[in-house]
């Protein structure tokens, strides 16, 4: 499960790309929400995708039905709220992005209350019906909702670490936008290893390591407002819709293109390499078993769990500020099962 770094890193490939011909079936849990309607449009645009299964406790019959028409192979099914365990029979990726969205003034663990639940009851569906798909998490708190996907998993006796990610790609993808802006150059040319958890301080990007000479000029003043957007891009969302919500449409693309990582890596690609939030060894040894870093994706989900590599001194800092925060999340979603 672990490697040394490579270079190679799915974050910079186009949205969809296939390589290989062995098709799945994806379950998307909350298919009718803000994310779950533009997420299920992408993902009936992917050739990996043969079999799109929608629910939702509410609407979901219709955006299959609507889903359904796009010219593209794959069958789209859609499930009414008493039809959860149709909706998972057989599948072999679950991608949940149920739950409540934040409003102006509020963090995501104040969306615990709600969420947990919610995401506990989904988990523990998928661990009766289909205990080997893989489980994509969006549903904040991602820090706090991954513990208790996994602690639901373990409860059931079907936990496998390789098959559990938290989608912390909205991140990556905000880092690489934001700072081809600042740079002046494609977002193609910036790839950001993000690493720690998905809220605020705990959101660490490592932009000392990104291979584009130009990031290395950015610094002072702007070095800290890059990474404060980065780390508070969320809010800027949720400031601007003021009151109706979160990102979505932005949400919907990123969890789209890690699908899209993942189904390559099931399909045998190698060097499939993205950050996403999992059970990692790196600070095990802190009581911080779940961390996001570059993950090699591979047929059996995860392959290998990459060292953070060299950090600067403000690295070091930032990672300082992310780690007691993202343990008292993990401590928190784990309590709320046991
Ligand atoms: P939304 O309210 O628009 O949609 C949520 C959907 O979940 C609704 O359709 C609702 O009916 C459904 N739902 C609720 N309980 C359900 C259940 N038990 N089973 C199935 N479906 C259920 O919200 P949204 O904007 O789509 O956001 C969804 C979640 O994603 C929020 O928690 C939000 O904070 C989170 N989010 C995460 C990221 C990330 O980077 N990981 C980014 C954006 C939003
Ligand atoms: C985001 O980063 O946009 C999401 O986590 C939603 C939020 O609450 O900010």
């Amino acid at each position: 499960m672990f490697a040394a770094r490579t270079t190679l890193r799915a974050t910079s490939t186009r949205l969809f790309s296939t390589s290989s011909a062995r098709h799945t079936k994806v379950t998307v849990l909350g298919a009718g929400g803000g994310i779950g309607q533009p997420l299920s449009l992408l993902l009936k645009q992917d050739p990996l995708v043969s079999s799109l299964s929608l629910y939702d406790i509410r609407g979901a019959p219709g955006v299959a039905a609507d889903v359904s028409h796009v010219d593209t192979p794959s069958e789209v099914n859609g499930y009414a709220m008493e039809h959860l365990d149709a909706a998972l029979e057989g599948t072999e990726v679950v991608v949940i992005p149920a739950g409540v969205p934040r409003k102006p003034g509020m963090t995501r663990d104040d969306l615990f209350n709600t969420n947990a639940s919610i995401v506990r009851d989904l988990a523990a569906a998928v661990a009766r019906v289909s205990p080997t798909a893989h489980i994509l998490v969006i549903s904040n708190p991602v820090n706090s909702t991954v513990p208790i996907v996994a602690s639901t998993l373990e409860k059931a006796g079907v936990f496998d670490p390789a098959r559990l990610f938290g989608v912390t790609t909205l991140d990556v993808v905000r880092a690489s936008r934001f700072l081809a802006s600042v740079t002046g150059t494609k977002p193609s040319e910036c790839d950001v290893p993000v690493i720690g958890g998905h809220s605020g301080p705990t959101i660490v990007p490592l932009l000392s390591q990104v291979a584009n000479s130009k990031a290395k000029g950015v610094q002072g003043e702007s070095y800290d407002k890059l990474v404060y957007r980065i780390q508070f891009g969320g809010d800027e969302v949720v400031k601007a819709k003021d009151g109706a919500g979160s990102a979505t449409l932005s949400m919907a693309y990123a969890g789209a293109k890690f699908a899209n990582a993942l189904l390559r890596g099931l399909n045998g690609e190698k060097g499939v390499v993205t950050p996403t939030f999992v059970k990692s060894p790196l600070f095990a040894d802190k009581g911080i078993d779940f961390f996001s870093s570059l993950v090699e994706l591979g047929v059996n989900g995860v392959e290998k769990i990459h060292p953070i590599g060299a950090l600067s001194s403000q690295e070091e800092k930032l990672l300082e500020a992310c780690l007691p925060e993202l343990k008292k999340n993990i401590e928190k979603g784990k309590a709320f099962v046991a």
